[in-house]
């Protein structure tokens, strides 16, 4: 496998992937892509690096998305990254990659500060923890790369059901955003939400029932201004080493 010219497909809404993909690159090469403005099948590359978070045991709706874009010739690499538990999430991205004739030759998780805080925002110790060994992880799983380690992901217990069962009630979280009296209605939010499901109309943020429950707005307005239950007692985060507003970009 060439190393010459890698696609280096990325989605992210805190920046932990998009970290992954930067460093990826600096080592190996390549354009980075984020998977959501991605159109095309990847047939331009001599191979993929797909870098995403682990959701709900499975993968974000525009990663699954992708999966079915993207050819069965050029080789592919995938990094998940996850803040707790994959419950079998490399397992689960095996097997829907094979399902639709991927040529997935390696799939490698490693762990990332958590960005799923709207229940419980783990302790501020804990996350510098885990960003201050990151680098030793992420260098890993390249070296692997570069040496030709491929991983694959024995047959094991997936947790497809929840998964799937997630997915498909993800739209309620965003009914349960809303924007407080922080907002500015700057519509960064409406910009950089991939499902395109927040509005602003009438001096009003608003959203859909289209939500896919990445948290980008949330994290990322520049005010804090989202809210979710109308409480604003959760912590927000963003990858320290990203500037917030490459997150989205190709680059
Ligand atoms: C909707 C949602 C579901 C998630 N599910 C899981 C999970 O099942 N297991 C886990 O370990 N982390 C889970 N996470 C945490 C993310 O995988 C993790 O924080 C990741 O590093 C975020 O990457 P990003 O900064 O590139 O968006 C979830 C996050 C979100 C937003």
């Amino acid at each position: 496998m060439s190393i010459d010219n890698a696609g280096i497909l990325y989605f992210s809404s805190t920046g932990n992937s998009l970290y992954i993909a930067k460093k990826v690159r600096e080592s190996l090469g390549g354009k980075i892509s984020y998977i959501p403005e991605y159109k095309n099948d990847g047939s331009e590359f001599d191979y993929i690096v797909i870098v995403t978070p682990v959701f709900s045991f499975g993968m974000p709706v525009p990663v699954l998305d992708i999966m079915t874009r993207l050819n069965g010739d050029t080789p592919m690499i995938v990094i998940q990254n996850y803040g707790g538990m994959t419950g079998g999430a490399d397992r689960l991205f095996y097997e829907y990659a094979l399902r639709r004739g991927l040529n997935v030759v390696g799939i490698y998780t490693l762990k990332m500060p958590e960005n799923f805080t709207l229940f419980m925002s783990p302790p501020t110790f804990y996350k510098n923890m885990i960003l201050k060994s990151a680098d030793k992880r992420i260098g890993a799983v390249i070296d692997a790369i570069i040496d030709k380690r491929y991983r694959i992901p024995g047959k094991k217990r997936t947790h497809e059901k929840i998964y799937l069962k997630n997915k498909n009630n993800w739209h309620k979280i965003g009914e349960r955003f809303s924007a407080n009296k922080k907002c500015v209605k700057c519509g960064k939010c409406v910009e950089l939400c991939p499902a395109g499901n927040i509005s602003l109309a009438d001096g009003k943020i608003s959203f859909g029932k289209k939500c896919i429950a990445c948290l980008g707005c949330f994290h990322r307005c520049p005010r804090q201004a989202i809210i979710y239950k109308n409480k604003d007692n959760k912590k927000r985060y963003v990858n320290p080493n990203i500037d917030a507003s490459e997150i989205g970009k190709d680059l």
